[in-house]
């Protein structure tokens, strides 16, 4: 098969690269004449485990181009992804759709036999019949069906979720549109992944439901780890005890700082704006981004009060990207987090190992270059991310480098009673807070 893929971003790079993999011959097409650029020489603009490998062997293979001219790899394509961005629209919440209906005019022009466009970028439900009018008007000639395929890829898994997802979600009413996306996807019956034909309205919706449903399981455990710092319970226990009923099911309820990154925050906020417009509200997703947004100034304050007043203390910081193994800060707790003890009157330094030229675009910070120097004469440390390298930490190293033995983990990593054996005083999420023994 071949495939235009219109946007080099995570789902889009990914996708190409992973179709190309399965044997498919991919274009993938940005308007970013640099970032084109950097790609044929082979370099990655984002840091994902994995993906360098998997472009250099598909550029190789001779099955994997890219270019900034639309037109030649739509009229070659027996199917044109659109994965460009779709970020939230200042003011309103809304999923911004520019980039979208930019991309089907732009497609509709060089369309050329029978060629199915299908949507991957996360779209509010109706965007694929939106598509689908603005491609007819522009070419009421064209043979096309407009499907909807969404991603569930993680970022710093993204190759391992697209090889092996749990699922496929194509939704199209066109036997024709499924056909070729049935053998788009054929490699992985191999592995027997589930292909659910749906609607597209369904397909649609399935993805702002799954994101926004474990952005759900995400807030509930972290109201339920606020409750355990209460009344003396422990949140791990308690994950662990509901996550055991398979009806529950143990992943996603990790407490912490709350969610972030480029998915969770947009489309949590673009699912209960659809849900207003069309006069059925999301109670239940307005609340969980409420909470979410609210949660991160909490941190902060926990910080503080850990510290007994932030005021004139040097803060070292671990992590600052939204999750390990990316460098990408959107939506990062760290993003008001950090400020938040800045206006406090900290001095804040941190590191993250791949993320601190990203974060230097949003944040002022002293820069270090590693955990130890991060860590020397500082009044404490905070570990906003569970990058691997923050989990095996040498306590009793980190006590000397520290003025006082202080730590705030945000993310649990550590264990209370051996960080108490260690010497420290130790605060953690929805565990109890322990002191030097
Ligand atoms: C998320 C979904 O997991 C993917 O299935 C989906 O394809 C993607 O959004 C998307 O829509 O493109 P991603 O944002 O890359 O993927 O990362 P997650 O691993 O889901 O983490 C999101 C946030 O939730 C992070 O801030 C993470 O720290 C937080 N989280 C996750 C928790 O606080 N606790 C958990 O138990 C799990």
């Amino acid at each position: 098969m071949r495939v235009a893929m219109i946007g080099t971003g995570y789902v889009g790079l990914v996708s190409g690269a992973c179709f190309s993999e399965f044997g498919h011959t991919v274009m993938c097409v940005d308007k970013d004449q640099s970032k084109i650029d950097a790609l044929k020489r082979g370099e990655i603009p984002i840091f994902e485990p994995g993906l360098d490998e998997v472009v250099a062997t598909s550029v190789k293979s001779g099955r994997l181009s890219f270019s900034t001219d639309l037109g030649p790899a739509v009229k070659n394509a027996d199917a044109v992804f659109i994965a460009v961005g779709t970020p939230s629209r200042r003011g309103d919440g809304h999923a911004d759709l520019t980039y979208v209906f930019q991309a089907a005019e732009e497609i509709a022009r060089s369309l050329d036999g029978y060629t199915v466009v299908v949507t991957k970028s996360t779209v509010p439900v109706g965007t694929g019949q939106r598509v689908q009018d603005t491609i007819r008007a522009a070419r009421p000639d064209a043979d096309f069906d407009v499907a909807s395929n969404p991603e569930f890829l993680r970022e710093g898994s993204a190759i391992e979720d697209f090889r092996r997802p749990d699922r496929i979600v194509v939704g199209t009413e066109s036997e024709r549109a499924r056909q070729i996306l049935r053998e788009l996807y054929r490699p992985l019956y191999l592995n027997e992944t589930p292909i659910l034909f749906t609607s597209r309205e369904s397909s649609e919706l399935i993805k702002y439901a799954a994101n926004a449903f474990l952005a759900t399981k995400i807030t509930f455990i972290n109201e339920m780890a606020d409750l355990c710092e209460k009344v003396g319970a422990n949140v791990q226990d308690v994950a662990r005890g509901i996550g055991l009923d398979g009806r529950i099911g143990s992943k996603f309820l990790h407490a912490g700082p709350g969610y972030g990154g480029s998915c969770f925050p947009k489309d949590t906020l673009a699912l209960l704006r659809t849900g207003e417009e069309v006069g059925a509200p999301t109670k239940i997703v307005t609340a969980v981004q409420q909470v979410n947004e609210e949660r991160k100034v909490r941190m902060a304050e926990k910080i503080d009060a850990a510290f007994g007043g932030v005021k004139g203390k040097t803060i070292a910081v671990l992590g600052l990207t939204f999750k390990p193994n990316t460098d990408d800060m959107r939506d990062s707790p760290s993003l008001v987090i950090v400020p938040w003890l800045q206006e406090h009157g900290a001095k804040v330094r941190a590191f993250d190992p791949e993320g601190m030229k990203e974060a230097r675009k949003h944040l002022k910070f002293d820069e270090c270059e590693d955990t130890e120097s991060t860590l020397k004469d500082a009044d404490g440390v905070v570990i906003l991310t569970e990058w691997n390298e923050f989990r095996a930490l040498d306590m009793a190293r980190t006590k000397q480098l520290l003025k006082t033995p202080l730590m705030v983990d945000l993310r649990n990593i550590y264990r209370p009673d051996e960080m108490a054996k260690a010497g420290f005083t130790y605060v953690s999420v929805g565990r109890r807070t322990v002191t030097p023994v």
